[in-house]
């Protein structure tokens, strides 16, 4: 979506706004979701997030994956009825809920895009291209910008067009039409975390990684097998040369 070069992100033609980078569990070779972190971001979401914006491509029955939120099937299911209903076009009407229904889409004026997606859709960092190494470490800052949009309210408002915009130090051109989402101890978590504004929008950023990429620790252990894999291959390969290749080499020095 925002393809940045490099140039560009230098002249910051979108007013791109500041973002910081964050350690978050899931980078690097060998990262990996942190479960009750994405049960707290799920908490926040619920609770604050879902209000205005939906999260169609997600499967409800999905939280209750390893490697995801992993809760307990009855929870998920006790989950999806709370949800708004479903039109359910084979009985022309709505309906609860179910473990297999996907998350609510919601629209309509004063509601934000879909969720879903958002992590993959943003990218905080550009660059340096190049190696891939920055990416492989950091992450594209799908997650932080997120977090930096939620965190970076700077209080100030303005009216445009009869809107009501809101100062904000990462949304590129600096005014931002969702209104401060978070504040201090808006969430109670049973986990006993403080519920500060930069503790929720970190949580809630993991947690819409993982919605957006689910199968990043599937990915990354296929991966790591794989050039494990190559290695013990390489190995072999090596010695079946130097053994095919022994006879000549002796018989030439003699
Ligand atoms: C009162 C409604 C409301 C709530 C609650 C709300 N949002 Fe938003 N959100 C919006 C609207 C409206 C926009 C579109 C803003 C714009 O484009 O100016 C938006 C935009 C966004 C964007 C996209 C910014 C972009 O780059 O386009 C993200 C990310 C986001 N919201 C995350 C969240 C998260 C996470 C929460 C919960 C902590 C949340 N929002 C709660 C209304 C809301």
């Amino acid at each position: 979506m925002e393809e940045h070069t490099d140039e560009h992100a230098a002249e910051g033609d979108h007013g791109a706004g500041h973002i910081e980078d964050i350690a978050f569990s899931f980078e690097g070779p060998f990262g990996s979701f942190d479960q009750f972190q994405l049960q707290r971001g799920l908490q926040v979401y619920t609770e604050v997030c879902s209000a205005c914006h939906g999260m169609k491509f997600v499967p409800i029955r999905t939280l209750a994956d390893e490697g995801g939120p992993g809760l307990p099937e009855d929870q998920v299911r006790a989950y999806a009825t709370d949800l708004l209903p479903v039109f359910d076009s084979e009985i022309g009407e709505e309906r609860a809920r179910l473990l297999t229904d996907n998350f609510p889409e919601v629209s309509g004026a004063g509601m934000g895009p879909d969720l879903s997606l958002m992590a993959k859709a943003r990218a905080g960092f550009h660059g340096p291209y190049g190696t891939g190494i920055s990416q492989l470490v950091n992450g594209m800052g799908g997650p932080e910008y997120i977090h930096a949009i939620l965190a970076g309210y700077t209080g100030e408002t303005q009216e445009q067009a009869g809107t009501l915009l809101y100062g904000n130090s990462a949304f590129p051109g600096g005014w931002i039409s969702m209104p401060p989402p978070l504040s201090d101890d808006l969430v109670t978590y049973e986990d006993g975390t403080p519920a500060t504004v930069d503790q929720m929008a970190t949580d809630v950023a993991a947690f819409l990684m993982w919605t957006a990429e689910p199968k990043l620790m599937d990915r990354k252990s296929v991966g790591l097998v794989a050039v494990l894999f190559l290695l013990a291959l390489t190995v072999l390969l090596y010695l079946t040369n130097k053994r095919l290749w022994a006879p000549h080499k002796t018989k030439r020095k003699h």
